[in-house]
């Protein structure tokens, strides 16, 4: 896989990653409507999140030209614990002047399936042209299981989440709640990936990943068509990486 890798202690891993999603962010306006990120669950990303509601960050960042998503949502309420907009809105939403309609959020109070299509539908009507085409993110952050999942793609659910939709509704095997994902096909059009991993116990499914013996990992398929890819890593997670750096 050529892409991007960032190794560094996990001591600056968040200075590091949130300078570079700064750096990102302050790039070209694309959208009519400013800047697109889509957010993603998970521990690792939150140590991000927490950073950027920080100074310089907090400040820097033009937070009102940027509109945020998430990459996947647990169908659970948005207030539950185990939600990934309440942790965003937690860690960092209710640290920055965001405004209001620049938070799309997936709407787990419909059914999974209906959040599904509605989700699906605000894309549709957020980037409206050309119809029919793929919605472009400016950034996608996305964390990675230790099965190789990513976002709410886990390995043997393809059949539900690899279709032509952008939006699917999911229930993995040995997860406790279904889940609303973005697809692969919207994943890989964004202009930039950054994966965001920590810790020795991600070590080897980095490796595998980044070394090209894990094709079949749902993290794998993970590739934009045109954009960049960035691996940020700490030291723990890429201890087992026989290349250091495969940009
Ligand atoms: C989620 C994420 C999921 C997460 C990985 C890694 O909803 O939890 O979409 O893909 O990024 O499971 O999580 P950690 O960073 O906590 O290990």
């Amino acid at each position: 896989m050529k892409c991007e890798v960032h190794i560094v202690s996990s001591e600056v891993f968040a200075d590091h990653a949130a300078a570079e999603v700064a750096r990102i962010l302050s790039g070209e306006v694309h959208g009519p409507s400013g800047r697109t990120i889509a957010l993603s669950g998970g521990s690792t990303p939150a140590i991000l999140y927490e950073r950027l509601s920080h100074p310089p960050f907090v400040e820097t960042i033009q937070w009102e030209n940027l509109h945020l998503f998430w990459g996947d949502e647990r169908c659970v309420p948005s207030d539950h614990s185990e939600s990934n907009f309440r942790m965003v809105q937690d860690v960092l939403l209710s640290k920055i002047d965001c405004p209001e309609e620049n938070i799309h959020r997936v709407r787990t109070e419909l059914s999974p399936l209906d959040a599904a299509s509605d989700y699906e539908r605000t894309l549709e009507r957020f980037f409206p042209d050309p119809a029919g085409s793929t919605p472009v993110f400016d950034l996608v952050l996305l964390g990675i299981g230790e099965d190789g999942h990513t976002a709410s793609l886990f390995p043997g659910s393809e059949p539900e989440w690899d279709v032509d939709r952008l939006v699917v509704a999911v229930h993995p095997t040995g997860q406790s709640m279904a889940r609303v994902t973005l697809t692969v096909r919207v994943l890989n059009s964004a202009r930039v990936i950054m994966f965001l991993v920590t810790g020795r116990r991600k070590a080897k499914i980095v490796n595998e990943i980044l070394e090209g013996s894990g094709p079949g990992y749902p993290a794998a398929r993970i590739q934009p068509r045109g954009g960049r890819c960035i691996w940020m890593l700490d030291q723990d997670a890429a201890s087992e990486l026989q290349s250091a750096g495969n940009s």
